[in-house]
């Protein structure tokens, strides 16, 4: 960078409040000071002032008057809603028949509470094939390629921290078969993290501490990468957006996609019935006139606990995460920066403070999703099995683990296999049969009795596979 670029960029982080961060820039060699202006160069500075004016507001909580439950189509269907679903069904299939769908998967998170040294969709969780999530997601879009004669739009949000490492594992694997070059590989922005002054931090004299700006950042990284603006030329209509934790996620549901098609919507979610008051998960719910997620920790305990007359929870729409976004609601969100709320994450942070490594209070930005549905001036809330929909992978152990979701898979699949008139392999000491069914043969019972298929029979198990004759 000329001298005279390096001058313009001190007097605006100057002007900002923020010229500390070239407080040891004396005291970096040519190569290091290059990189760090680099990283300035690449930072937001409206941005960082708009985060920096949240640290001096009063939070507020959600007011419990203001909150009520969305419009749910359920999972149990009337005369009415049945048909509807029928017709839903249709117009979904020929959306993805017309290649209008792309697939949207958000991979930008750290795997730390797994404790998994890698890219979470690398972690094999198969309970009979040993295969992959990413794995797993790939055969359900080659479903989709297979079964509609289509190519497959799949664009795979990731961080710097793990973009490299997605990238060659699925050039080791081949894509799973799928074409590599409808597979866009993208990462999520990193934003600099800040101290309750408003003071970006450091990790080093010469580096910022950053941070990913969370899986709201997907929608921007669409837009700056240009995927956006691609998948307009391709004719894409919808994004179906699944996180990569989740084996059980159908990313290419009929129901889901026509449903939201047919209502014009911007955005849509797919919630579960949540187990209990208890369970933390975020529930779908209007605030005010907004419909949007309100945390497990923002909903007072008497509205969780609260009940509608039949006895079901009345704030029970458990987000599973799963959305359908509408392309061009997408481009309305992205236009001129990221137009959604910021959430705040304090947490001691080891930074460079006063010539030394230190830990201090820090604060993290992120955006979410889900803040999106607030903009959509429709949106559908489709109610899904859990059983069938939703068992992700977040801890190393005991609920939301690969055990737990290992188990959910064989179950779910044991009941295809029964409902097919199978015998299934010999349940383990926990009473759940080893069996597990490949995505290209089926996405539900129905689809597994009427396709072809065959065991590969292995001493973990029974794997359910197209039948080769
Ligand atoms: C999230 C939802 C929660 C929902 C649950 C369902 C939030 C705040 N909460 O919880 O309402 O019930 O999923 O499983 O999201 N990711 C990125 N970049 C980021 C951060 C995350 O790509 O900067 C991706 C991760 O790779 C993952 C997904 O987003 O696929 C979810 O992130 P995670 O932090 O695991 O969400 P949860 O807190 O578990």
């Amino acid at each position: 960078m000329s001298k005279h670029d390096e001058s313009e960029l001190r007097a605006r982080f100057a002007r900002v409040g923020q010229g500390h961060v070239f407080a040891d820039f004396e005291s970096l060699d040519a190569n290091a000071r290059e990189s760090f202006l680099a990283q300035l160069q690449a930072v937001d500075l409206d941005q960082v002032g708009e985060q920096a004016r949240l640290l001096g507001e009063s939070v507020h909580g959600v007011m419990p008057g203001e909150l009520s439950p969305p419009g749910l189509f359920p999972l149990l269907r009337t005369e009415r809603e049945k048909r509807r679903a029928d017709e839903a069904r249709r117009v979904g299939e020929s959306l993805l028949a017309e290649g209008r769908v792309a697939f949207l998967l958000v991979a930008g998170g750290q795997a730390s509470r797994l404790g998994y040294d890698g890219p979470k969709g690398a972690f094999e969780i198969g309970p009979v094939s040993g295969r992959s999530l990413f794995e797993i997601h790939a055969r359900r879009l080659l479903a989709v390629r297979q079964r509609f004669n289509v190519a497959v739009p799949w664009y795979v949000m990731t961080s710097p921290a793990n973009h490299a490492a997605t990238q060659s594992y699925f050039e080791r694997h081949r894509h799973f078969g799928l074409d590599a070059k409808d597979i866009r590989f993208f990462s999520q922005a990193m934003i600099p993290a800040m101290d309750p002054e408003g003071r970006i931090l450091r990790a080093g004299p010469g580096e910022l501490f950053l941070a990913p700006n969370g899986h709201g950042g997907v929608l921007l990284a669409l837009e700056q990468s240009g995927a956006l603006a691609e998948s307009g030329e391709r004719g894409i209509e919808h994004f179906s957006y699944f996180q990569v934790d989740n084996p059980l996620a159908r990313p290419a549901d009929p129901l889901f996609i026509g449903l939201h098609a047919i209502e014009g919507a911007g955005m849509s979610s797919k919630v579960v019935a949540k187990r209990d008051a208890g369970e933390k998960v975020g529930v779908l719910g209007r605030i005010g006139e907004r419909l949007g997620c309100i945390e497990y920790s923002d909903l007072p305990a008497n509205l969780r606990e609260a009940r509608e007359a039949d006895g079901q929870l009345r704030f029970r729409a458990g987000n599973i995460a799963i959305h359908m976004l509408r392309r061009d609601f997408v481009s309305d969100l992205t236009r001129g920066g990221l137009h959604l709320p910021w959430h705040l994450a304090r947490k001691k942070m080891l930074v460079w403070h006063d010539g030394e490594l230190a830990q201090r209070d820090g604060i993290k930005f992120e955006a979410f999703v889900f803040d999106a549905l607030g903009d959509s001036e429709r949106s559908v809330t489709l109610e899904v099995s859990r059983a069938e929909e939703f068992s992700p992978v977040k801890n190393a152990r005991g609920e939301d683990s690969p055990e737990s979701a290992r188990a959910d898979l064989c179950r779910l699949h044991a009941v295809w296999a029964r409902s097919a008139g199978l015998e299934l392999p010999s349940p383990d000491a926990g009473g759940v049969h080893p069996i597990e069914i490949d995505p290209l043969i089926a996405e539900d019972a129905a689809q597994f009795q009427s396709r072809p298929h065959t065991p590969i029979v292995t001493d973990r198990g029974h794997f359910y596979v197209h039948e080769h004759r």
